[in-house]
């Protein structure tokens, strides 16, 4: 600040002290406060060059006053009036009201020495309506109530200020809020902001929506033989339910094309024995906490697509929500292995259809085949000659969100040729080998038989010897 306009400040300082100053009679200040109902206000008076001594009134009557010590009046409001002695030490003559009642509201005035100032209550709430906690897809209506010229200002949970629109009706230059097909994300803290030139008031409204979150529709795509885990969880927690009621919880599945759900079972939700599961064929529901339910599907088979919806009661009605499984399956005509020059018709199918702008397509991995379907088909087929892995994708803005790969064998041609090629090779051996054999055997059987004869002769000889020794 410059020295001039300090100067400036001083002299305005001290001229509106001595204006004030002399006009004692009439009440020297207005002040407008805005009060909500049940909450304290403060209603201000200050005269800075007095000690002790006030007396604040309400319709002429006392409410309070302070002289030595504190007096009470006789006034609706006293017993819930009171004067920091502390402050009124110091010149702050300010009244505390609290719990405030819609009756409270009107010309207050406080007595000082000679000066009077005057402070004008305005009362406010906010009510809603359906009171207490709600249910997604529920309309609430917030209303301020109060008499005032007051701007009127909502700010949702997130601190956002609400524009009108479809969902955020805006009415009664603002005096009333209604917000439609509310969600468990809605749930918070709204306030309300009561706005005039001299005063402002904020008064807070706590939301509680129960539904599940990410509520819209989801959709899972799977693979044949993959595992996939649905999840339902609701908003409010474990203690803010169970403070509630007793709510009934179920689970419950219908095949793609079917009009009629199935339920698949039911529990009640309460906080004991949890957490606790069921195995129902290749399924297990898991209930984690009484407000989180997981399905696991194991081996998710072609005949498991269809809609999984969880649902949760209340006195006041069902919140549910469902997620629709798209399950991917391949197959080939012929079942293989095949023959080198045979075509083979890979075929990869959803049992749901196709999103809108996704694709499904075939491909030869690492090769550059490729076979995209046509129109909004949500099959693909290729016929292929080559061997190798192929791999059915679906593509969703760009993302592969499943995908499933299939093997074409070709049984080796030229392993028969060799095969052949082997049997008669061994055969001929064999043949040598029976051939070499036979003419082994003969001849030492002949030398067998020689040596045979050559000892019967020579036998022979030694007999005539010993006869002719005779
Ligand atoms: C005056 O006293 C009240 C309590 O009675 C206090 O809340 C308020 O802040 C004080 N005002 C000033 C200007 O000191
Ligand atoms: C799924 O797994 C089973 C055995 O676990 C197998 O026989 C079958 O071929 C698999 N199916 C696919 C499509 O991978
Ligand atoms: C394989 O398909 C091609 C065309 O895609 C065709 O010309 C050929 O004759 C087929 N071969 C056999 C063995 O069916
Ligand atoms: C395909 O290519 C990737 C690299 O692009 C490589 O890591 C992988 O081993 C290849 N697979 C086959 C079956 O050749």
């Amino acid at each position: 600040m410059g020295l001039s306009s300090m100067v400036v400040t001083s002299i305005l300082a001290v001229f509106s002290v001595t204006q004030l100053g002399l006009i004692p009679t009439m009440a020297e200040e207005e002040t407008m406060v805005f009060g909500a109902i049940g909450e304290r206000v403060i209603l201000p008076c200050i005269d800075r060059s007095q000690h002790d001594g006030v007396t604040w009134k309400y319709k002429n009557q006392v409410v309070i006053k302070h002289q030595d010590r504190i007096l009470k009046g006789i006034t609706r409001m006293t017993f819930r009036s009171d004067l920091n002695k502390q402050e009124i030490s110091k010149g702050n003559f300010s009244l505390t009201l609290l719990q405030l009642e819609n009756s409270d509201a009107g010309k207050y005035v406080c007595e000082v020495g000679s000066r009077t100032f005057e402070v004008h209550l305005q009362v406010f709430t906010v009510t809603g309506s359906p009171s207490g906690y709600l249910l997604s897809n529920e309309s609430l209506t917030l209303k301020v109530q109060g008499t005032s010229s007051a701007g009127i200002t909502w700010h949702d949970n997130h601190g956002k200020m609400v524009t009108h629109s479809q969902s955020r009706e805006l009415e009664n230059s603002g005096y009333s809020l209604r917000i439609h097909s509310l969600q468990a994300e809605d749930s918070g803290t709204w306030k309300c902001h009561i706005r005039s030139s001299s005063a402002l008031l904020e008064i807070p409204y706590k939301v509680l929506v129960i539904g599940f979150h990410n509520w819209a529709l989801e959709t899972h795509y799977a693979a044949v033989n993959s595992t996939v885990l649905l999840s339902y969880t609701l908003s409010a927690d474990r203690q803010k339910i169970g403070e509630l009621e007793n709510i009934k919880g179920g689970f419950e599945w219908k095949p793609e094309e079917d009009r009629q759900y199935q339920e698949k079972f039911n529990f009640s939700v309460t906080s004991k024995g949890l957490p606790w599961s069921k195995q129902m064929n290749n399924m297990r529901f898991t209930v984690k906490t009484s407000n989180d339910l997981q399905v696991k599907l194991h081996k998710v088979q072609f005949k498991d697509a269809g809609w999984y919806r969880s649902h949760f009661k209340f006195s006041r009605g069902r919140v549910e929500k469902t997620i629709h499984l798209v399950v991917m399956a391949v197959s080939a005509n012929p079942v293989g292995p095949h023959s080198k020059s045979a075509n083979v018709t890979l075929l990869c199918r959803l049992s749901g259809p196709l999103p809108p702008g996704a694709q499904l397509f075939w491909e030869h991995v690492n090769g550059t085949e490729k076979e995209t379907q046509k129109e909004d088909h949500n099959e693909v087929k290729v016929m292929t000659k080559t061997a190798g892995r192929w791999r059915c994708s679906l593509k969703v803005r760009n993302t592969v969100v499943t995908s499933t790969d299939y093997t074409v064998e070709k049984a080796a041609e030229w392993n028969i040729y060799v095969l052949i090629g082997a049997g008669v090779g061994a055969g001929i051996v064999l043949l040598l080998l029976a051939g070499l054999c036979t003419f082994t055997c003969t001849a030492r059987q002949r030398r067998r038989r020689r040596a045979e004869k050559i000892a019967r002769v020579r036998q022979d000889l030694i007999e005539k010897r010993t006869c002719q020794c005779q």
